[in-house]
């Protein structure tokens, strides 16, 4: 596949990532500046990004508002989340980590949704005693022990029941969420024993139904399906008695990660959620993460060589799987830029583009047609801002790498690089082991 030399503006929809003078800017920032001051790899964002991705929302819902809380998972930056929280976000968080992040960022958590199939009694208490507006459940274990719970604390916890309509989101396997062998949800044909359960139980009140069927959908026939069986199963809930008053319908869009990907818009999928559920007469959340923040983020990566094998030309990068493992996980595409604009008329020369870490694994992209590029050139892999720095580790004793947010012609730091000293300042030695021990 050819590699576009110019990002579209189709697939950024701010516009906020433009060759300037010959070199790649985040909105008004040149990206050589940024790699000067705080090295390379880094993470940037941009501000005008992710409000173009809010407002797509916003906008193709104006008539039928609903809370849009935004899924940390994608990124839990601070600044990001206090970013989208200043739009009027929410909050969905899936571990009570997450939970303090949302609450450290400015949401409280009267505007968070707790969802995710292992919660401890630790993080259930920790949720109540924050005073969580919905904690979604998605077994009956969880809801004998989230009652429990409750009635320790002497509260009563307003539930939502995540259920598993099996249907294909026809995605990477590795993120369908809402097919019956999947570990998610209460299976399909136990969800009005499961309401029953709830609506028995002391420390329970069940207010709402919830789905999540899978992360980056590129068309809205999936939710469809899935919100077409939720509003048959709401309309059975209430002839049981029990009043369903909010649902919740999941994770968001998908995103272009190819610039001719053609994916279902916001308008389009705002009309299913009317068309499938608006006569319900209840109050509906979204939990988008990805679309919102993956196209205003990338990753700038400096080029330590360009090894000539014999069978193959190798890019060899200083950012690596550890710092960006989707491609390694689950194939994902990244869109690789020079930062420096390719020379008008520049062929393109097939490229492996890899990372240092130890593993054939650690690779960004195969075969990719890129222009002609040299040791210490800066490239930026694009539309990493979406599950990017959050699945980072430090495998190879990698230290974690900064994240800059971008707004105008500011920039700021907004997680600076970890020292390899934190990091073994994290460890220590056993008493038989350290001389220095009495
Ligand atoms: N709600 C729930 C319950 C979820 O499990 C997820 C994502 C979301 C919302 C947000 O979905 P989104 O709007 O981002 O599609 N690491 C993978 C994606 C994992 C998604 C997990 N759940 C990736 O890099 O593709």
């Amino acid at each position: 596949m050819t590699q576009p030399t110019l990002p579209k503006t189709a697939t950024f929809p701010s516009g906020a990532f433009q060759y300037r003078g010959g070199a790649l800017h985040v909105e008004d920032v040149p990206l050589a500046r940024i790699a000067a001051s705080v090295g390379t790899p880094a993470y940037v964002y941009s501000t005008a990004e992710l409000a173009a991705n809010w407002h797509a929302y916003a906008d193709a819902f104006a008539d039928a508002p609903v809370d849009i809380c935004y899924a940390l998972k994608a990124n839990s930056n601070l600044a990001v989340i206090r970013t989208l929280a200043g739009f009027g976000a929410g909050a969905d968080v899936v571990s009570s980590g997450e939970l303090e992040r949302a609450m450290a960022a400015g949401i409280p958590a009267s505007r968070c949704v707790f969802s995710g199939v292992g919660k401890s009694w630790s993080e259930m208490a920790f949720a109540l005693k924050a005073g969580i507006h919905q904690i979604n459940v998605e077994s009956f274990p969880e809801l004998e022990m989230l009652s429990a719970v409750a009635q320790e604390l002497g509260v009563t916890a307003p539930i939502a029941i995540r259920v598993n309509p099996d249907v294909d989101a026809e995605t990477h396997g590795k993120i369908a969420t809402g097919r019956k062998e999947d570990k998610f949800g209460i299976d399909w044909a136990h969800a009005r024993e499961a309401f029953a359960r709830a609506k028995s139980l002391p420390g329970l009140n069940p207010v709402g139904v919830a789905v999540h069927i899978g992360s980056q959908l590129i068309k809205t026939s999936p939710f469809e399906s899935a919100y077409r069986k939720l509003a048959g199963l709401v309309v059975q809930l209430r002839e049981d008695g029990i009043d369903i008053r909010r649902i919740d319908v999941g994770g968001g869009l998908g995103v272009p990660y190819r610039p001719n990907d053609h994916l279902a818009d916001h308008k389009a999928y705002a009309a299913v959620v009317r068309q499938t559920l608006g006569h319900l007469d209840c109050h509906i959340t979204l939990e988008p993460g990805r679309s919102l923040v993956a196209t205003a983020g990338l990753l700038l990566s400096t080029v330590n060589f360009v090894k000539e094998g014999l069978h193959r030309r190798f890019l060899v990068l200083d950012a690596a799987m550890n710092d960006l493992i989707r491609p390694s996980l689950y194939e994902a595409w990244h869109t690789i830029l020079t930062v420096k604009e390719p020379d008008a008329g520049a062929g393109q020369v097939s490229m492996d583009v890899v990372g240092p870490v130890c593993e054939s694994g650690d690779t960004f992209a195969k075969e990719r047609q890129m222009p002609p590029v040299a040791a210490g050139d800066l490239v930026a892999l694009m539309t990493a801002g979406a599950y990017g720095a959050v699945m980072a580790s430090t495998y190879n004793s990698r230290p974690l790498v900064p994240e800059v947010l971008v707004q105008g012609s500011d920039w700021s730091v907004v997680r600076h690089r970890q020292g390899m000293a934190e990091l073994l300042a994290m460890e220590a030695m056993p008493p038989w082991l350290d001389p220095s021990a009495g």
